[in-house]
């Protein structure tokens, strides 16, 4: 039997922190306050000094990413009191609120905490809204508290099964705005922790027939989304050549996974967005077969799909204005009898011609399909995601992830959302000088460029198959995973693109 990962919820409320029965009580606290603020003041009073003890001592900082456990000797509700730095108080984002969410809710998990109260917005400036703080906090703590541990029988340690969290305030208005944010946060949070588990899955769990039917069920639990499931016969019947060509190795046949949310009732539709997310459900490399130390890693390889399939159940549940397709080109890339060879030529959905030179550059071999397949449902803005290659790794570190694209002002829309969402990109170059390196003498493409620049030349390669649209490529090869001691939130997938999309998707719909 698989175990459900940790339950979370999380409300806002009018709450005594001082007198709050709760298993941690979290309190944010900058590095530069000489005074600590009122609230602290008070707790510290109840702890009979301690704060300002930990601080004269200099055991804790207020650092960003740092934190420190207290107990007290029963005066306060709380049984331990958790100081969480936010780093300088003018440095203050929403990103650093929720990253400190994220942290009290690993905390709280790691000392199995059934109940926590979090004080972490209480001295941010009013420049950043109650909703927006509400919605970062909420991400945070479903961020934070996320374990993947559904395999995992024989645990010494064990864990809960639930965490339930209130944001204390005092202000009833605040009350009120923060639980907006709740509410959108929890959406979000939700969605991005089922994102993660599904991407964590290893090949032998998922491949592309499960995650076709993983995406069914949630369209089915989703109103406003629907989902069509291509499979391999259909696939032939339309000739997508590029997802065919990298699925015929794999016992598993590849599936193309369309969903599709239409705004119900009057709202009226202000445009077509497709989002398109590679799902290689497991990247050997194929005949051009992966070195065996790390592979174990490329069940992740299928993360952008996900995070497509993750934030469409957000969006639907959201209600944007404007219509979202989710497509999700789904393969398995596996050496065998039957696998693509180096040397092939492919003519892909689009009727554009591939000469194959690396089987393991599969993923623009599949994302073409897609990315035709969007064009073709007039999406008239197409953004897609992947774990394309190792050499966005190599440029940008595991810090933000490659944003490429045709149009200026799109790249400026993903990099608001990036910010917003705590989800960073990098713009990087692509266009005619990386595209030369892609022309192939026997057919229209070939699959892979020089040997500099990987990422740019494999979105100029993706660029050809975006007709009209205004097109923009997230390579998420960078920030697909945490391994160990990375992260507030347990290693593994990291959910990545599912919060980016979400907000770009609800900042189109308001924009227009
Ligand atoms: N899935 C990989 C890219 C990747 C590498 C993702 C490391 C995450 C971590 C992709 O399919 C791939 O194999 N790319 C090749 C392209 C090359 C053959 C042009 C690469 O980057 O080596
Ligand atoms: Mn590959
Ligand atoms: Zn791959």
């Amino acid at each position: 039997m698989i175990k459900d990962i940790i339950s979370v919820t999380v409300k806002a409320g009018k709450v005594d922190v001082l007198s709050a029965k709760t298993d941690l009580l979290a309190v944010g606290v900058y590095s530069d306050s000489k005074k600590p603020s009122k609230l602290c003041a008070a707790i510290d009073k109840k702890l009979e000094g301690a704060i300002d003890k930990v601080r004269e001592l200099g055991d804790f900082k207020g650092k960003v990413k740092s934190s420190t456990v207290l107990y007290g000797s029963g005066k306060l509700g709380a049984a331990r009191v958790l100081l969480v730095g936010l780093g300088e108080k003018k440095d203050v984002t929403s990103d650093v609120i929720r990253q400190a969410a994220g942290l009290a809710a690993s905390k709280a998990v790691a000392v199995k905490a059934r109940t926590a109260v979090l004080c972490l917005h209480q001295d941010v400036g009013r420049k950043m809204g109650a909703e927006s703080l509400g919605q970062a906090i909420t991400e945070g703590v479903y961020y934070g508290s996320y374990r993947y541990d559904e395999f995992v029988t024989d645990d010494e340690d064990g864990r809960l099964k639930s965490l339930k969290v209130q944001i204390a305030d005092t202000d009833a208005k605040r009350v009120s705005g923060l639980g907006k944010g709740v509410s959108v946060g929890s959406i979000i949070g939700k969605a991005q922790a089922f994102g993660r588990t599904v991407a964590n899955r290893p090949g032998n769990i998922v491949n592309p027939p499960v995650l076709g039917d993983i995406a069914k069920k949630v369209a089915r639990r989703t109103a406003n989304l629907s989902c069509t499931v291509l499979d391999d016969k259909q696939l032939k019947a339309k000739k997508m050549g590029g997802i065919l060509a990298v699925g015929k190795g794999s016992a598993s046949k590849p599936r193309l996974i369309v969903l599709k949310y239409t705004p119900a009732g009057k709202k009226k539709a202000k445009g077509t967005i497709g989002l398109v997310g590679k799902a290689v459900t497991f990247d050997s490399g194929g005949i051009s077969i992966k070195p065996s130390s790390g592979m174990d890693e490329m069940k992740l390889d299928k993360s952008g799909g996900i995070a497509v399939l993750a934030a469409m159940q957000a969006i639907a549940e959201l209600k944007p204005a404007v219509c979202v397709y989710g497509i999700i080109p789904a393969a398995e890339n596996m050496p065998s009898a039957t696998s693509y060879r180096p040397g092939d030529i492919i003519t892909t959905y689009s009727g554009k011609t591939v000469e194959v030179q690396n089987t393991d550059a599969e993923g623009r071999m599949i994302l073409c399909d897609g990315l035709a397949y969007a064009v073709e449902k007039k999406c008239e803005t197409i953004v897609d995601i992947a774990t394309l290659t190792g050499a966005c790794k190599v440029a940008l570190g595991q810090h933000k992830a490659a944003l490429m694209g045709n149009d200026d002002g799109l790249i400026k829309q993903l990099e608001a959302a990036a910010e917003e969402s705590g989800e960073n990109v990098w713009h990087m170059p692509s266009g005619e000088e990386y595209l030369a390196e892609m022309k192939s003498k026997i057919a229209d493409l070939k699959n892979i460029g020089s040997r500099w620049g990987g990422a740019c030349s494999a979105a100029a390669f993706l660029g050809e198959f975006t007709g009209d649209a205004k097109w923009a490529h997230v390579d998420m090869a960078s920030v697909d995973i945490f391994t160990a001691g990375k992260g507030a939130g347990g290693i593994g997938a990291t959910g990545f693109g599912v919060r980016l999309l979400v907000k770009f998707v609800i900042n189109s719909a308001k924009k227009k």
